[in-house]
Parts: structure tokens; sequence; C-alpha cells
């Protein structure tokens, strides 16, 4: 049947005959070809491939195969190819010519046993016998499980080589693998059967057109990148592949890998190679390649389990639960979110911080490599190359857009205060940009933009550069051990690491922001919700438990633990802080349940910045400071006289002056509203700790308060409806504007304004604590059980 077929094509008009079909015969056979990558790309690829050659010289035939048997195989593959799409730029008459051809050219088999693979290979021979075509090469696409590998392996080497003067080519997909160990494993069963040049490992990312010129790009710009393209002159990069489709339907293959072997060790690490290379003299010379890579792994530093920050969507683990019959309690460690701080020991890169960033459930989906050089220079240029807010030259960054996101185009991006690049005619053209559009915080006008003239799915360029022999784009057991061996390490130490759960979506807000300090990354903000200790609750408890309160993020625990973590996140944001900015201002509340916490944080002497930290009062009672009723008092005795706090940085409310207390005409207030401005960078606290009494109050703004629930005042005198009677406080307005703010609720008699508080809005008339809304920082509960659950 095919050999009809064949001749036919052949013979068609506006087609090569037999006779210039003197480049001989391609056969390529897609094994897997009903499963879903074949459906959704490679059938496409191949028809490309098809399109694009065939006037080359070389003839084709398709052979699809799997395990289904010869009649429904046939349909489902049909059914398929009868969809295949015609290119935007391609004629519709050609292209319908053209698959009518490609479908006739295609046969479905089942490939099963040894005895069906030899019956392909005959058929093969036969076609080519029959016609009297020269055999140039067959293509092996391995679209099926790695298990399936060694076994397909070992009967394509028995029995479907082409003869001598052939080239054979198999097409490998990951996973390679799960760590190095199995990678060499895999590595050594397959070098059993194929020549390395015979193996083909597809990472489908160096067929994305932006990854893939990076190398000519630094190539084609040795001029202008040579001087800057190193430590001195770049301050970070950062590799991101951010998805919003969860793992829903694929968990038997993610939970066995999650996020990093998936695409960390993979796609952003080639980027990533890409970028800190040597560049060879001939970036299209496959083996120079290789070796500038090989070498670019060996300079990078090792990974440890502070080299990462890792997260789950919620939802993960019940459709692990539902769809791998997991018991209710099974609790999945795979991250589907993570951000790795990578660092290169070599001469150019050392001391440069290179995040890579990847998670499902994210709130778009976008993929780039974004190169942000150092910007320190005062800017003497015009107005329209400045940052009109910082008066600083504006931002210089190179990136190669990936796809998705904002552009939804593949793309390289670059400053236009940088170079204008070197982009090859014919296959990059440069774009006429939507002035509206913002990359990165600047306009597209502030760049130069190129896409390409193009636009090719990975898919179609990698089949493309298969049929090619293109070995540089595909990885080879060299590259792909030394990435193993780069990444188990760290995938070692991390496998019982605690994962920080995600809501999923935009709902994520700053949740998995994380920053670098010291060779080492953490989540920016403190844990939404953390069940310390569940084992000490009843399985009806949990249901209770919400990983939010009032919309901002939750943690609970019992009173002990609570403290322990509210003092040790005290800790980290006060040291995150002061390697920021040089200093901590944080603003303490009285009253008793802060006492605890003091007594606490009494005992962080070594590790707190307590030498760059200013306390301030969020609220006191107007009485002496001497007075045991004080709220400093109480501060004083429970904290600073235990730590190292030094004087200057301590800052009391003035509520005694002139020997009288809390007199309007003292100005107490405008006093330390002016300590405040002068100290506190924008009057935003770095954190501010409150409480909340049983009737709603927070600091000392009661309800029905006249001072301090809005207007323009940010210190206030107040009333309250116990003794000592009045008070001085920061006002809400004041407490909005800080960075981050803590709310600490002990105990069961704060039960019923807990719950009354998860269910009103915001009403800061009737309950002052509903005002709190931090207007651009974060606002984090610390409940205990006894307060949350009664
Ligand atoms: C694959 C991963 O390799 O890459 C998927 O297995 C991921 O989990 C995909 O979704 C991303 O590729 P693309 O082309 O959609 O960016």
């Amino acid at each position: 049947m095919l050999r009809r077929v064949l001749c036919t094509v052949l013979f068609m008009g506006a087609l090569p005959s037999l006779a210039e079909v003197s480049q001989g015969h391609i056969s390529v056979v897609l094994l897997g070809a009903t499963g879903d990558l074949a459906k959704k790309y490679l059938w496409q690829g191949l028809f490309q491939l098809y399109m694009d050659q065939v006037s080359s010289g070389h003839s084709f035939t398709f052979h699809g195969a799997a395990l289904t048997a010869l009649e429904p195989g046939q349909r489902l593959m049909f059914d398929v190819l009868k969809k295949l799409a015609c290119p935007p730029d391609e004629s519709p008459n050609r292209c319908a010519v053209l698959k009518d051809q490609f479908l006739k050219l295609s046969q479905y088999h089942q490939l099963k046993t040894a005895e069906n693979y030899t019956v392909l290979n005959r058929e093969i021979e036969t076609l080519l016998r029959q016609e009297g075509l020269k055999e140039a090469g067959r293509i092996f696409y391995f679209s099926v499980p790695p298990f399936a590998y060694t076994e397909i392996a070992r009967h394509i080497n028995s029995s479907c080589r082409p003869p001598p003067g052939a080239w054979l080519r198999v097409v490998l997909e990951k996973p390679f693998g799960h760590d190095l160990e199995s990678a060499q494993q895999l590595a050594a069963d397959l070098t059993s059967f194929f020549r390395e040049e015979e193996m083909y490992r597809v990472d489908h990312y160096l067929g994305k057109q932006a990854v893939a010129h990076i190398l000519p790009f630094r190539d084609q710009n040795r001029q202008f990148l040579d001087p800057i393209w190193n430590r001195h002159h770049v301050e970070r990069v950062e590799i991101v592949l951010k998805e919003t489709v969860d793992a829903k339907g694929r968990t038997s293959f993610y939970e066995q890998y999650g996020v990093i072997r998936d695409v960390l060790q993979n796609h952003l690490t080639e980027a990533l190679m890409f970028l800190t290379m040597e560049l060879p003299a001939n970036v299209s010379r496959a083996e120079e390649v290789l070796q500038c890579k090989l070498q670019a792994f060996q300079s990078l530093r090792g990974l440890n389990k502070n080299s990462a920050v890792l997260g789950q969507y919620q939802a993960y683990a019940g459709q692990v639960q539902e769809e791998l019959q997991k018991a209710q309690d099974y609790i999945s460690t795979t991250p589907t979110f993570a951000g790795v701080l990578i660092h290169s020991d070599s001469l150019r890169w050392e001391g440069v911080p290179f995040l890579l960033t990847s998670g499902k459930a994210l709130d778009e989906r976008v993929g780039y490599v974004r190169v942000l050089f150092k910007n320190r220079a005062y800017c003497t240029q015009s107005e329209t190359l400045r940052d009109a807010e910082h008066s600083q030259c504006k931002a210089k960054q190179i990136v190669f857009y990936i796809g998705h996101g904002a552009l939804n185009t593949p793309a390289v991006l670059v400053s236009r205060n940088l170079f204008r690049p070197v982009m090859p005619e014919g296959s990059w053209r440069e774009a006429v940009g939507q002035s509206d559009l913002h990359i990165f915080g600047q306009p597209l006008s502030d760049y130069y933009v190129y896409s390409p003239v193009k636009e090719r799915d990975a898919y179609s360029v990698l089949i493309s550069n298969i049929y090619h022999g293109r070995k540089d784009f595909f990885i080879t057991t060299e590259n792909l051990l030394a990435s193993w061996a780069f990444w188990t390490p760290l995938l070692d130490s991390i496998s019982h690491q605690p994962l920080r759960l995600y809501p999923g979506g935009v709902e994520n807000q700053h949740l998995l922001d994380f920053e670098m300090e010291s060779g080492e990354v953490a989540f920016t903000l403190a844990e939404a919700v953390e069940l310390l200790n569940p084992n000490r609750l009843t399985p009806s408890d949990y249901r209770t438990i919400q990983s939010k309160f009032r919309q901002s993020p939750l943690v609970s625990a019992w009173s002990e633990d609570l403290i322990s973590q509210l003092a040790s996140d005290i800790e980290k944001t006060a040291s995150r802080t002061v390697a920021r900015s040089g200093q901590f201002h944080l603003a303490l509340s009285g009253g008793s349940s802060p006492v605890v916490l003091f007594q606490r944080l009494a005992r962080h002497h070594y590790a707190f910045p307590w030498k760059h930290t200013h306390i301030w009062l969020v609220d006191e009672r107007c009485v002496p400071l001497t007075d045991t009723e004080s709220n400093f008092f109480s501060l004083h005795n429970h904290l600073l006289q235990s730590v190292r706090v030094p004087y200057f940085n301590v800052h009391p409310m003035p509520v005694h002056l002139n020997q009288r207390l809390c007199v309007e005409e003292d100005r107490g207030t405008e006093l330390y509203a002016k300590e405040i401005v002068a100290l506190v960078a924008n009057a935003s606290f770095d954190l501010v700790l409150l409480g909340v009494g049983t009737d709603g109050h927070t600091a000392s703004l009661f309800p029905k308060s006249e001072n301090g629930l809005e207007g323009a005042q940010t210190v206030v005198l107040t009333e309250s409806p116990v003794k000592p009677h009045q008070r001085m406080s920061l006002s809400l307005p004041l407490i909005n504007k800080a960075r981050q703010v803590f709310v600490l609720v002990l105990g069961k008699g704060k039960h019923d304004i807990t719950i009354l508080l998860s269910r009103v809005g915001h009403e800061p008339k009737k309950w002052p604590i509903s005002g709190v809304s931090p207007s651009s920082g974060q606002l984090v509960w610390y409940v205990d059980y006894e307060a949350l659950l009664g």
C-alpha cells in the first residue's frame, strides 16, 4: 500500500520525480504515535518537516507505532492526522495537497513484540528495494515512558538498524532518570544499543526560538557584550518559567518528579548554560559548544538546602490523593514551586546571583531569561534616558523572552541605553511595540525589541534539527550527567524540607516572593499557615483551621509554639531588613499578651540584630515610665534589660512631659510623630506588633474613638474605657503604612472576638482592629489554638 502511495506522491506534478530523489529515502518511526505529545506537537512537527523538505531531494515515509492493535490504533492515529493544521504563512492550496500526501505516506504499525519490529524492518527494506530508492536514514522518535526505553532500544538495535551507509537517529524524550544514579543507569543501558552520535535527547526548550538564539546573540554581539558580560557589570540573572496550569491529570508523573526535576534540571539549566558558558569559536559546532558547557557546569558552586525555597499549591495534595488513590492523611513532599539561587565560581561570574524560578498554579504563564545590569551611575543624560522617580539612569537589561506573558511572542529585548543589537536578518525582525505595554517596569519603547519573522513551535524546530543532524540542539550523555551531578545533592538535601503552601493563581500575592541574603534564599513573608505540632490536634480541629484569617495569612499553633514561631519570624524579618537597609524599626504594643513574646525574644541574644534595631512603642498608658502599669516599664523589664539595643535606638512615648501626664499643650504626640518622621523612612515601620482586645480594640484605639481611626494625625491621645483611661497611640493610618503588621491573639478569652472578627468586614469604628489593612505591606495573624478553636 505504502509503495503505491510513495510512487503516486513522487510522480505528482509539482513535486520531485523519483529520479530527483537522489538524496535517498528517510523513514520516520514515531513510537507512541497516539499519545498526548504526539497528538499535541509531534505529528504537526513531522508534517511541518514534510512541507519544508518535500523538495529537498529526500523522499519520506512516516510510520506511527504504538502497542494498540492495528485497527483501533490506525483509527486513533488518523483522527489526529486529519486535524493537522496549515501554518498561516503557507498557501492553503499547497498545504492541502501536501497534507493529503502526508496522510498517504503515513501508516500505523502495532509494535509490541520482537517479531513486530522485524516485520517493520522488512517492510521498509522491501519498499525501498521495489522503488529502487537508496536509504538515507531512519529516525525513531521515542514518545513513550522511559521504562519502555531499554526494551524498544534492544529491538531497534537488533532488527531495525538501517544498512551501512545510512544513518540511524533515535530521539528520546525526558525524563532521563530522576537523579544522577538513575540517569547513569539509563545512559549505560542506552549506550549498549546506540552510539552517542545516534542519540538525540530532546529538551524542547532548546527548540524555543528565544532560548535557541542566546548563543547566536552572544556570538553576533561580541563587540558590545565582551566588556559587559561579566560580574563587574551584571547585577543578577533571572531564569523563569511560570505556569498557571497545575499538575491535575499528571500527578502520577509529577508526584515522582516535582518542579526541580521536571523543569529546572533541564529547561532552565540549559538556558543557564547558554548564558554562563564561555563562547566557543564556532557556536554551531556541537562538540565545541559541549566542551564549553561542560566547563560551565564545572564552575557551578554546589547547592545546599538553603539555596532553594520550595512550595506546593494547596489543591495538589487532594489531587494526588484522588488520582493516585492515596489515603486522606497522605502528605506529599513534592514541590510544585521552586526558587533556586545559583552561583558560578568562574572568573567571569563570581558573585553574580542566578535565580531559577518555576512553579505550577502561579498567577501568569510566562518564560524569560533576564540579564539585569548594574545601575549605579548618576545619570547625566537627558530625561528620556532617565528613570524619573529615582533620577537614576534607566535600568539596563537584556531579556530573552521565551513566550506567553504580556508580549505573547518570543522576543529578544535590549535596553536602548545598552546598544542596538545585531540580529540575523531574515529570521528576526524589529517589532513595532504597543506603546502602553510595560516589560519589567519599563515601557516597551525603552527597548530594542526583536521577534522571529516566522514563529515556530519548539517541536517543529527540533524535528527539523534532527533531520539536519544538528546535534547542538540536543542533550548529550555528558551534558545530561553533568546536570544531574549538579542537581542531585540539592534534591537529596531537600527531600524532607517543609514546603510553603500557596493557594494558587493571583491569590498567591507576595507569598512566594523570596530574597537573597549571604548566598542563601528565604521567603520574604512569614509563613502563611503553620500548624505546629499537628499531632496534638484532633482530626475535627483540622477542619476549623484555615490558612487565612480575614483574607490575610494565618499562623496557628499552641501558644508556646506560636510564640517561639513569632519570635523567630520577627528575628528573620529583622535580619533581612538590616541586610537590606542597615536598620530595623520595630513598634511593639503594650498589654499582657506580648509579655510572653518579650520574654521569648529576650533569649534571642546572638542572631537578632539588636544593635541595628530601633524599638518604638505602639501605645502607652499615661503614667510615668517607671510606673508598673507603663507599657514601657513592662517592655524594659521583660526584654530591653536583657538585650543590647543601643540607648538612642529606644523610643519610649513622651507621655510624661513638664512633670504632667498627656497634656495636649505639651505636644507629646507631635514630638513622637516628628521623631518617627526623622528616623523611619517614609514613616513606614518595618514591623508593627499588635494585639486585640476582647472589644476589638488594638493599640490604644478603642471602639468609637474620636482620634486615630482616620485622618492625618499619626500619633494621638485617646481614652480607654478601663483604667488608666488616658492613652497615647499610633493611629490606624500610620500603622497601615507599615511594611509588615503581625497581630498576636492568645487565649480562650479571645475566642469570641476571634470568631466575630472572622465574620465582620472593615468597620474600624466598631472594631478598630478591623481597620488594620496595610496599604502596601503585609498583615499576618498569629492566633493560638485556644483563641481560634475555643
Ligand atoms: C515540560 C514539563 O517539560 O515543560 C511540563 O514536563 C511543563 O510540566 C512544560 O508544563 C512547559 O513547557 P512549555 O513549552 O509549555 O513552556
